[in-house]
């Protein structure tokens, strides 16, 4: 196996990261066969994540600097303040993993990350991620979409939603020692949803394996919905005939609803939705149906009451 390192960010390094990966981006397209003759496999390869696809996704938004990405996250598991997780979360051991799938299956199976990761090619996507506490990031994530991985389970006519699992380890996870949230983490999605070519089973960002505080070794990116529909660091994958209830459900059934698609028209309960800040902007910016998404996503939700179904 080719195997190609990166050497690491030396701290004296003044180039941003961002920057840094655009123009190495810039230098793998120049670079074309050449150096994609460098990447091999679709596996891992030290902390950089080799064989990726560039990105299918036309984006102009600048991406928000890898320093915010992973030290401005939301993982309760570690803690409930903004800096928590990218302090907390090296506790977290990602191999081995296994993910479960089961439930409303013809073929329910065990699968090893290291073999999940070379399921399908994987791709870079820069999406949006809009929070529902009105922020928003630009990350370029890379993983492949999760109806490759439902195919490969054969989901039966019962299957109507899926339910996404945390791990639940209080002894890793320091965060789960207190009831902030209903442990483990689940989310869940309409089965239409979850096999929708946008959603990403994400193994990385910014050309790397996930951080633990992003969700190593795999979670969930719905684009279109607020993030904290995207469980991360998940364990078991269920295919089921009722809609589920979520941690948040569970934690405030009037303020968190089971689609929680990104609409500026209906707000939260505690404050609006109308308008986010991306993070390194002093000025907010309006908040897009659907989160820009509207135009592949919107025909999913045709007919319904999105401020019933929110
Ligand atoms: N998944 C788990 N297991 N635990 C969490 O607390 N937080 C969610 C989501 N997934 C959360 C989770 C929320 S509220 C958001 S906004 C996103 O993760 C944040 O993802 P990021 O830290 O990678 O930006």
């Amino acid at each position: 196996m080719t195997t190609y390192k990166l050497p690491p960010i030396q701290s004296s390094e003044i180039t941003p990261r961002e920057l840094f990966y655009n123009r190495r981006r810039f230098m793998q397209l120049a670079a074309g066969a050449s150096l994609t003759a460098l990447f091999s496999d679709s596996v891992l390869a030290g902390e950089q994540l080799a064989n990726v696809k560039k990105s299918t996704d036309s984006l102009a938004d600048e991406l928000t600097p890898y320093k915010d990405v992973t030290t401005y996250n939301n993982f309760y598991e570690f803690g409930t303040d903004k800096e928590d997780p990218s302090k907390n979360a090296g506790s977290l051991k990602t191999r081995p993993w296994t993910i479960t799938v089961e439930g409303e299956v013809n073929k329910p199976k065990v699968f090893d990350i290291d073999e999940l990761l070379k399921l399908a090619p994987l791709e870079e996507r820069i999406y949006r991620l809009r929070c529902v506490e009105a922020w928003s990031m630009v990350i370029p994530w890379i993983g492949f979409p999760l109806a490759e991985l439902l195919k490969q389970v054969e989901p039966t006519g019962n299957a109507k939603f899926i339910e996404f699992i945390s791990l639940h380890d209080p002894e890793q996870m320091p965060g789960q020692k207190s009831a902030t949230l209903n442990w483990p983490y689940k989310e869940g999605l309409r089965i239409d949803e979850a096999m929708h070519p946008l959603t990403l089973l994400t193994v990385g960002l910014y050309g790397e394996v996930l951080p633990n505080q992003n969700g190593a070794p795999i979670r969930i990116v719905v684009p279109w919905k607020y993030g904290f529909k995207s469980a991360k660091s998940i364990v078991k994958i269920r295919l089921v005939e009722k809609q589920p209830v979520s941690s948040w459900m569970e934690a405030g059934p009037n303020e968190y609803g089971f689609y929680s698609n990104v609409n500026p028209a209906v707000d939260h309960a505690r404050w609006s939705q109308a308008k986010e800040r991306r993070l390194g902007d002093f000025l907010k910016r309006p908040t897009l149906m659907f989160n820009g998404y509207g135009d592949q996503v919107a025909q999913l939700y045709a007919g319904m009451d999105l401020s019933k179904n929110f």
